[in-house]
Parts: C-alpha cells; sequence; structure tokens
C-alpha cells in the first residue's frame, strides 16, 4: 500500500466535519509535521493525530520548516521530557518569524496541567493551539478556527473518553499498536499519569478483537495492546472480559502474528494472565513487570501494594509456566528517603529477577504528586552514582542471560534494515533486538535465526537456512 491508500482509507474511517472543512480549504502540498515525546501511548495517540490531519487533506512531513501545521506530542512523566519540549519548541520560533500562518500545537501529557499550559501561553506566544489529553478529536477543529483568524485556543476541558472512530495513520506497516484502556487509577505516589490522562477507561472488548482482526487481515505481524496497567482492564465495560480473556480473544484470531502487551503492574497480574501467555497460540513470551525498587519500605511511600517477596514469587511462577519467558522491568532509583540499605535490597532484587532488560530512571519530582512534597530528597549526584551501579549490574545480567541464548533457534519478526550494509533488524519471541545478514525483501516476515553472538543489548544470528548450508 502506498501512502495515498493510507490517507484514503482515513478519509473513509469516518472523517469528521472540520477534517472535511479542511481538506476542502487547503492547497494541494499543504504538509504537517508531528513530533512524539514518551510512551507508547504517546506514539499511538500521534497515529490518530497523523490520521486526522491526512483526513484533513495535510501530508505528513519529517521537516519542521517544511510544514504548515506543527504538533508536538508531549510527555510529562519526567523533567527532563518536559525540558527538551521547551527546548524544541523555543527552537521554532524563528519558523513562526518566517511564516506567519504557520499553526503550532501542543498536546499530550505536558498540556493537560494548568501550570504548563500557563507558562506556555507566557513564554511561547507563537504556540497557537494547546489541547489537552481528553480532547484530541478537537484538533481539526481547532486548526479550523486558527484557519479563520483565531491565534489562541487552549481546551484543557474532559476527563474520559477512548478515542473510538478516529482514523489511525499508522508508522509501520508491521508492528501496530492497539489501545485496549487509557487513564490509571493507581495513584503511584511519584506519578503523574493519574492527573493528566484521567481515571481508567477500558474499550469493549468486541471493538478491540475487531481492530486486531482488521490489522491482521491487513498484514500486521505484531500487535501490541497497550494501557497503562492492562491488568485492570474491564472495569466498566459492563461485559465481563478482564485482560486474560481480552488476550484470549485476540489470540483467537487466525493468522500469522505475534501479540505483546504492556504494561502490567504486578499487583494486578495474575495467574489466569500467566496461564493465558502460557498457553497462548500467538501470545509473546513477554512479561514487562515494573518493580520500581526492591525495598519494601520505598514501595509502600511509592504506594505500589507489592512487596519485594511477593513480587519475586509473582517473577517464579512466571518463570516456571512460559518457558524461554523474557522478563524486563522499570526501576527508579533516588525516590525520596531511599537510603543505600534501599538501593542495595533493589540490587539484590534485580540479581534475583534476572531481567533480560531494564528501563532505569532517576527520580524525578512532579508538580501535584505525594512524592514532590515527601522529606529526603536525595542529591543528584547521589542518583546518578546509583544509576550508574544499577546499569552496570544489568548490563552483566544482560549479557550473561544473552550468551546463554547463542545456538538457540528463534521465529523472529524481521522489522527493519539495520544501519550496517546487507543485514536487517528483527526482534526474539521476548522481544529482543538481533541483526541478521539478509536481504531487504524479508523484511515484515519471520525467519527462523540461530543467534551466533551476543552482546548486553543486542544479539546477532543467521538465517537458519544458511547457517545449514554453511555447516553442510
Ligand atoms: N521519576 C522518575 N521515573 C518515573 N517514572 C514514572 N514517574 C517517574 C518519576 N516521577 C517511571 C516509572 C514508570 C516509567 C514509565 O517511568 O518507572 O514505570
Ligand atoms: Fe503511573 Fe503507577 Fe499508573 Fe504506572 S501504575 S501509570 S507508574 S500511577
Amino acid at each position: 500500500m502506498t501512502k495515498n491508500d493510507d490517507i484514503k482509507a482515513c478519509r473513509d474511517a469516518g472523517v469528521a466535519e472540520y477534517c472535511d472543512l479542511l481538506a476542502a480549504r487547503n492547497a494541494p502540498g499543504a504538509k504537517a509535521y508531528v513530533r512524539t515525546y514518551g510512551c507508547q501511548q504517546n506514539e499511538s495517540d500521534s497515529e490518530k493525530i497523523r490520521g486526522m490531519l491526512a483526513a484533513a487533506g495535510y501530508s505528513v512531513t519529517e521537516d519542521a520548516g517544511d510544514a504548515d501545521v506543527l504538533v508536538y506530542n508531549t510527555c510529562a512523566i519526567r523533567e527532563h521530557a518536559e525540558n527538551r519540549v521547551f527546548g524544541n519548541i523555543g527552537e521554532i520560533k524563528h519558523l513562526r518569524e518566517r511564516r506567519k500562518d504557520l499553526i503550532v500545537v501542543l498536546c499530550g501529557c505536558m498540556t493537560q496541567r494548568e501550570q504548563t499550559a500557563e507558562r506556555v501561553r507566557r513564554q511561547y506566544p507563537f504556540v497557537n493551539i494547546i489541547l489537552g489529553t481528553f480532547v484530541l478529536p478537537r484538533l481539526p477543529e481547532y486548526i479550523w478556527r486558527c484557519l479563520n483568524g483565531e491565534k489562541h485556543i487552549t481546551d484543557l476541558s474532559g476527563s474520559g473518553g477512548t478515542n473510538e472512530g478516529l482514523p489511525v495513520l499508522r508508522e509501520s506497516r508491521i508492528k501496530a499498536w492497539l489501545p485496549v484502556m487509557y487513564g490509571c487509577d493507581n495513584f503511584c505516589s511519584y506519578c503523574v499519569v493519574p492527573y493528566v490522562r484521567g481515571r481508567e477507561r477500558s474499550r469493549a472488548p468486541g471493538t478491540v478483537e475487531a481492530e486486531a482482526r482488521r490489522l491482521v487481515e491487513d498484514g500486521y505481524k505484531e500487535i501490541t495492546l497497550l494501557g497503562q496497567n492492562v491488568n485492570s482492564y474491564g472495569k466498566g465495560t459492563g461485559e465481563g472480559v478482564n485482560f486474560a480473556g481480552l488476550l484470549r480473544m485476540v489470540d483467537g484470531i487466525d493468522g500469522d502474528f505475534i501479540i505483546r502487551f504492556m504494561t502490567s503492574h504486578p499487583k494486578d497480574a495474575t495467574d489466569e494472565l500467566i496461564e493465558t501467555v502460557a498457553s497462548g497460540k500467538h501470545i509473546a513470551p513477554q512479561l514487562h513487570l515494573p518493580v520500581q525498587s526492591g525495598s519494601d519500605r520505598i514501595l509502600a511511600a511509592m504506594n505500589r501494594r507489592y512487596t519485594a517477596e511477593k513480587y519475586l514469587s509473582l517473577v517464579s511462577r512466571a518463570r516456571e509456566r512460559i518457558p524461554g519467558l523474557t522478563l524486563t522491568t522499570d526501576v527508579i532509583v533516588g525516590f525520596p528517603g531511599e537510603t543505600e540499605e534501599d538501593f542495595l535490597d533493589t540490587l539484590a532484587l534485580v540479581r534475583e529477577a534476572e531481567y533480560d532488560s531494564m528501563f532505569a530512571f532517576c527520580y524525578s519530582p512532579r508538580p501535584g504528586t505525594p512524592a514532590a512534597e515527601m522529606d529526603g530528597q536525595v542529591p543528584h549526584e547521589v542518583k546518578t552514582e546509583r544509576f550508574a551501579r544499577l546499569m552496570s549490574l544489568q548490563e552483566e545480567i544482560a549479557q550473561r542471560r544473552n550468551l546463554n541464548l547463542v545456538g538457540r533457534k528463534m521465529r523472529v519478526l524481521l522489522d527493519g534494515v539495520s544501519s550496517r550494509a546487507g543485514r536487517l533488524t528483527g526482534r526474539t519471541p521476548g522481544n529482543l533486538l538481533i541483526e541478521v545478514e539478509a536481504p531487504e525483501s524479508m523484511v515484515g516476515t519471520f525467519a527462523d535465526i540461530i543467534v551466533d553472538s551476543a552482546r548486553a543489548w543486542q544479539l546477532t544470528g543467521a538465517l537458519e537456512e544458511r547457517s545449514c548450508r554453511a555447516g553442510t
């Protein structure tokens, strides 16, 4: 399929009134640039933003200097993410000076906080539209209003919604994001998400299943079910389908594809979920189980509602039942009050859990969250020193685990072209990155690969048929 097919698909998908108005008004060649910060949920929202923009007659450009509309889909999870956004929108001031008719949109988690919206209005007056997280579908309307003379629009209204029926212009033809729920009810004491994304709301299971079926029919080879805490999926749908049930529904679809999901809150990961992953036909042997800390004292202060022991028992049940499980996690170092002993508990847990990979973060105080007000904020140097120790332990573990994979055969989804000539990148069933010598024509297919070398962050392998031939 070509980009034009994409645009047609978006237009067929029930285009809103304002998309049609814009499409009729836009000159041929009108362009939009969308920049995404943060998590997969944001990547997925950006695909909807691109879908709406395509339906409104814009073609998507990678060059901000070439665009008529600039959209920055922002992240608020850590201060660093926010600073990057402020840096980047600061840089577009000169574009605005050159192009008076340029429309600049800021949306995503950062904008949902009134104080941030206020700062943007004050310091970056060239931003035309500030769009909160609950009003994404109003983007075409607000662009239309700006084209018709309004200079500034801020809309932080709403508190729910699941963005049904919006056109989607996907980044990839191979892998698809499929949001199953939005928001979060957990209120971990460090986290801004419940404040900016609102309460949990799940999409209807039949809608998710139908979308997955269409993706498989369209040739997608990997579907990732997305939510801040997929394990609490189903509340409020009135359909009695929990996340394990939803996984089974999607797993029941015929075709050659793999299902992944994220993120699972450990407190809600059930044996039913583990069994469903273990017995699934398409479900990847992979769990992303953010632990955040190995200290019970810190876990309690984080409001995580599990202990290190409970977490490790979940891990050992999962390892027992899911052969070849790839386990990944998120860890925060330097949470308020974290002592050296607490940190050593984290290192001990990491050693025991033996993760394949980890996302580690230095704690970043988020205004409005309980942890930001806690005593015992940890100095920056202590955080970075702990971060380095944690990463070096993880590197050692990943290297050891990856070396164990050398010589194994794996069914790999080849998903892209490597920067090294003649090689493709791919993902193992557990989602580990692997590089393989293979022709470009194989991108988008599954191939049997024999792992032939391993580093901490990446495997390399050879197509099975080639390694057999080489060996005969
Ligand atoms: N500081 C540092 N890391 C954070 N995360 C969430 N909030 C913060 C914060 N305030 C991390 C958690 C979460 C991941 C998506 O981001 O580890 O799992
Ligand atoms: Fe944030 Fe906790 Fe919800 Fe994850 S579960 S989004 S860390 S509040």
